[in-house]
């Protein structure tokens, strides 16, 4: 039996909703336990692309899928994507899609916020994906949330609204200069998602014990990535939620002793969308082209992507944050064609090469890449199934990444297709 964590160890965006398609076909249950729409998972099979931004990826491959309390809920956005997932032909019944009690609501005026400072930060903005999920977080800190537990019990939802209606208010007005909340608009339309919703509400805790004690087998799909981490990311250029892979457990309510290997996805080079610090970014031609051929626009706003080369010492940071028992490398087919291939192994701050991921963001802004120079493929690796198939440059290119961060490489994704990929270890052991 074995309960597995996915988690993305760049900035987002490293492939994990193919992924986790990919492994939920051993899996039992699927659980999502942070982050919320502003995540964009992609799932491609038999041709046709996917996107969920809260419904976890394994709902294509008909597992029982669980949104914890971790993750952040815009209810229009997850009924929207429910009716879409419907109109593909997707079952999302209650008995497949079930929602944690405890998860917390995004109101209206949480996306209000989000967009309106961000409006006022100017050139210092964040980048946010405008979804609210900052501010959300926010309350759920501060204990002004809303979590489903409110949302389904109307008159509770219609007290609390109207107590905290006089603070959000005056900042909504007198600091963002934006549109006050209308507490009857808002009782009656969240009344609505309630009904819609209220059949998924379920006590996730529990049920993910039950499962685990009847052996059943866990997939825990993480959102954004590690140096998005609130704690451990590029601060204040994160996002609001803890990405790492412990908090797998405090965002689904179970015990660590039940996680029983970390796989980290690694897209073969390295994207960023939104500000903040990125040591290897390419601003040149070689970057353009990385942006083109892996056509890195965001699956959730469609922002042009950041694009450079990978960063080793971006990796040994996820490595050790999520204590990685694996990686799976994706996008290696869009390497494919370049004469040679950087891999940044440290950075060099003031004359010093560092090699640990430095916590102060003014060091990072200043760190200049050292790169170790591969030569590079130019063959199609796009229907290549098996490592030892790939040219000698793509196994020389994978095996630096294993040497450099001591972690074995459990899978290599060379398309966006959930076949167009190479399973070396499944990280389900036995499968
Ligand atoms: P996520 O947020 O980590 O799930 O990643 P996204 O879905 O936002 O972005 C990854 C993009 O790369 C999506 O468009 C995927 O369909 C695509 N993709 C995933 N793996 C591969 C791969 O191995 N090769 C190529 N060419 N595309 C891939
Ligand atoms: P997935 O799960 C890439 C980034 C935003 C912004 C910062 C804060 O698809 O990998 P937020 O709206 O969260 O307050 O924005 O975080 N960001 C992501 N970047 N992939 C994501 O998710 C992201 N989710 C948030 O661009 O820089
Ligand atoms: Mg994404």
């Amino acid at each position: 039996m074995a309960n597995i964590v996915i988690v993305g160890t760049q900035w987002g965006d490293e492939g994990k909703g193919k992924i986790v398609d990919l492994l939920a076909d051993i899996a039992d249950v699927v659980v999502r336990f942070q982050g919320g729409n502003n995540a964009g998972h992609t799932m491609v099979v038999n041709g046709d692309q996917f996107i969920s931004h809260l419904v976890p990826s394994g709902i294509l491959q008909k597992k029982i899928c669980y949104i914890g309390n971790g993750v952040v809920v815009d209810p229009k956005v997850l009924i929207d994507e429910m009716e879409y997932l419907i109109r593909r032909g997707i079952d999302v019944t209650p008995q497949k899609l079930k929602i944690s009690a405890l998860a917390h609501i995004i109101m209206p005026y949480h996306g209000q916020i989000d967009i309106a400072r961000e409006a006022l930060k100017g050139k210092n903005k964040i980048g946010t994906t405008g979804r609210g999920i900052g501010p959300c977080y926010e309350d759920k800190i501060s204990r002004q949330g809303f979590r489903f537990v409110e949302l389904i019990d109307s008159s509770l939802f219609k007290e609390r609204l109207a107590a905290i209606a006089d603070e959000k208010n005056f900042y909504l007005t007198k600091y963002l200069a934006s549109t006050p909340v209308d507490v009857q608009a808002i009782t009656d339309v969240f009344g609505s998602y309630a009904e819609r919703l209220a059949p998924h509400v379920a006590n996730v805790s529990v049920e993910l014990y039950q499962a685990i004690s009847a052996g059943k087998q866990i997939l825990f799909e993480g959102a954004q990535g590690t140096h998005l981490d609130i704690d451990h990311g590029t601060y204040p250029f994160v996002t609001s939620s803890n990405t790492v892979a412990g908090n797998a457990c405090c965002g689904s309510g179970i015990g660590p002793k039940h996680i029983t290997g970390v796989m980290g996805i690694v897209k073969a080079y390295t994207t960023r969308v939104g500000e903040g610090p990125f040591p290897s970014e390419l601003f040149d031609d070689i970057g353009d082209r990385i942006q083109q051929k892996g056509a890195e626009f965001g699956a959730t706003t469609g922002r042009k992507r950041r694009c450079g080369w990978l960063d080793t010492v971006v990796l040994n940071n996820a490595v050790r944050l999520n204590g990685l028992t694996s990686l799976a490398i994706t996008k290696l087919d869009v390497l494919g064609g370049f004469d040679t291939l950087n891999i940044c192994t440290g950075y060099l701050y003031k004359n010093t090469k560092i090699t640990d991921f430095p916590p102060n963001l003014k060091t990072l802004s200043e760190c200049k890449p050292i790169y170790e120079t591969l030569p590079g493929w130019s063959e199609d690796i796009s229907r290549i199934r098996c490592r030892d198939d790939l040219p000698r440059n793509t196994r020389k290119y994978l095996s630096r990444i294993e040497e450099l961060t001591q972690t074995p490489i459990g899978i290599i994704s060379v398309g966006p297709g959930r076949d167009e990929t190479i399973v070396v270890q499944h990280p389900f052991s036995g499968a």
